[in-house]
């Protein structure tokens, strides 16, 4: 289906939304129809330019192209990408390592947050987790300067735990210091 708004596709809205200023901003009050499908290796970029805009792009080593298509093809991950005729909007991706489901990252981009695409996003991973086998889900939840997650995981029903992720950020080290 084509919306025009202002004169504009869908299409060409959503890439002005994204890469320019001006078209279908945040409250515009539009039908939208998102698709959600699995990540494929050439959505990397249009995921790191949302990741980058939402101040979640600080360690490339684990988030970066790369990353992204070793990640997509371990066959315990999820990872899945939110659509607007074509245009990436949003992503998520996590794993269920037959026990335990944890979703490691989601991100949805500035201009259409806010619409229920984070909510689409975590409702299609916990689906396809739940038909794999996973009884529950957890996500490593958080707030930075530039984001705040706690509160969306809140409203969607997840709950705290007293846990503290940590982090060695750098693997050879810590086997060299290890006796
Ligand atoms: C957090 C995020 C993924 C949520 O996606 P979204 O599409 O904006 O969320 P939804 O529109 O589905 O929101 C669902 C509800 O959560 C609320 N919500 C969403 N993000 C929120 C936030 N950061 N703080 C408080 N409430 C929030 C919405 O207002 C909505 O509430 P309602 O049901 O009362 O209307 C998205 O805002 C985002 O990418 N933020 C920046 C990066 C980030 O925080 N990523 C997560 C890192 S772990």
């Amino acid at each position: 289906m084509i919306i025009i708004y202002a004169n504009m596709t869908i299409n060409e809205g959503v890439k002005a939304g994204i890469y320019g200023e001006g078209a279908l901003m945040k409250d515009s009050n539009l039908d939208i129809e998102t698709t959600i499908r699995k990540f494929h290796g050439d959505d990397a970029p249009a995921i790191i330019e949302i990741l980058k805009l939402n101040g979640q792009y600080s360690h490339p080593i684990v988030d970066g192209p790369e990353a992204m298509s070793k990640v997509s093809k371990n066959p315990s991950v999820v990872f899945l990408v939110s659509e607007i005729d074509g245009i990436i909007i949003g992503s998520v991706r996590g794993i269920y390592d037959g026990s335990r489901a944890l979703i490691h990252q989601i991100t949805v981009h500035p201009n259409w947050q806010g619409k229920g695409i984070g909510t689409k996003l975590i409702k299609n991973i916990a689906s396809e987790f739940r038909d794999r086998g996973a009884p529950t889900i957890s996500v490593t939840a958080g707030k930075s300067e530039k984001w705040d997650s706690i509160e969306f995981f809140e409203k969607l029903g997840f709950e705290d735990m007293p846990i503290k992720l940590m982090i060695h950020f750098d693997i050879n080290e810590l086997i060299k210091e290890l006796k």
